[in-house]
């Protein structure tokens, strides 16, 4: 694969996937409304994914498309409307125009969110079960990667991510963390896989206190995650607290599951979602980077 455009690149997942999947030879096209400045072995465009002619002229030569942009939670249905359902056909569909023979979708767990938790962990494919409006437009969007496959052809990928951060928020997340360097990993793997054709697969480290969710297809995609290695760069008065308030967090063996899910605080049988990421919108610039154990 020797060009990639990145919707959404100067996002919290595209800035952590940008370096992560830099390779010689290797351009990244990266795309976003917000300002980008364009790092070694990239494009940046300043386009929305809303925008047919802007995204068909991003995608021309292109071996893949990421599509990362829209908002990343719950909002009102006309945004949801036209910047993750509207955008994402736009995108497919510009692929589609311009040749661009792989789309890989970031999808979500809210797409199967009141899935029942006797059904942990949810299998691949999970019909979908959304538990907002963000989650309908993932559902609706796979949907629309299934037509882009089986009518045109494209090979479509569609990741259903539980939670990619710098490093895990909150107690949930020591279940739901995708950590960066697998997220490069799961994303090299949807990139490089021969003939994929139409794939819904679960982006999730194999986190000690996972097994909420399969990983068979990412990994019969290529995908296996790795613990993560120790952040030396920590100060010691950091790798304290830490250690006092979050010492399990970290992915600490190769191979996922299974650890029966945990019971919870939330609604019975769905995918327990804190208060903070449920249907409230993330405002921008609310300190993602900043993660701390909560
Ligand atoms: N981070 C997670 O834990 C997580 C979990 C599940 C799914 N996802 C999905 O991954 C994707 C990226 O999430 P994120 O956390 O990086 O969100 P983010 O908000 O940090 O990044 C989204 C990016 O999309 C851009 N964008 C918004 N509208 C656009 C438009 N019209 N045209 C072009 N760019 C536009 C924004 O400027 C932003 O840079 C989203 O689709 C989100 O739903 C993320």
């Amino acid at each position: 694969m020797s060009v990639i455009v990145i919707t959404g690149a100067a996002g919290l997942v595209g800035s952590m996937l940008r370096p992560r999947l830099a390779r010689p030879g290797r351009t990244l096209r990266v795309l976003d409304v917000a300002p980008l400045t364009a790092g070694p072995g990239e494009e940046a465009i300043r386009a929305s994914v809303t925008d047919m002619d802007a995204m068909t002229a991003a995608c021309q030569g292109a071996d893949a498309v990421i599509h990362l942009a829209g908002i990343p939670g719950e909002a009102s249905w006309p945004r949801i409307l036209d910047l993750n359902i509207n955008g994402s056909y736009v995108t497919f569909e510009a692929a589609r125009r311009a040749g661009t023979p792989r789309v890989i979708f970031a999808s979500s767990n809210h797409a199967v969110g009141f899935t029942a938790r006797s059904a942990f962990p949810v299998p691949d494919y999970a019909f979908p079960a959304p538990d907002t409006y963000y989650g309908v437009s993932k559902a609706t969007v796979e949907a629309l990667a299934a037509m882009y496959h089986h009518r045109y052809g494209l090979d479509a990928i569609c990741v259903r991510i539980l939670s990619c951060f710098p490093r895990p928020k909150n107690v949930r997340m020591l279940s739901t963390w995708l950590s960066p360097d697998d997220a490069g990993r799961l994303f090299e793997a949807c990139l490089t896989a021969g003939q994929p054709g139409f794939r819904v697969v679960f982006g999730v480290s194999a986190n000690t206190r996972g097994g909420w969710v399969s990983l068979a297809e990412a990994r019969a995609l290529g995908y296996e995650p790795r613990p993560s290695p120790p952040r030396s760069s920590r100060s010691k008065a950091s790798r304290t607290r830490r250690t006092r308030s979050c010492a399990t967090w970290a992915a600490s063996s190769p191979s996922p599951m299974p650890r029966s899910p945990r019971p919870s605080a939330g609604r019975p049988g769905r995918i327990p979602v804190p208060a903070a990421s449920a249907g409230v919108p993330r405002r921008g610039g609310s300190g993602r980077g900043r993660s701390r154990c909560r």
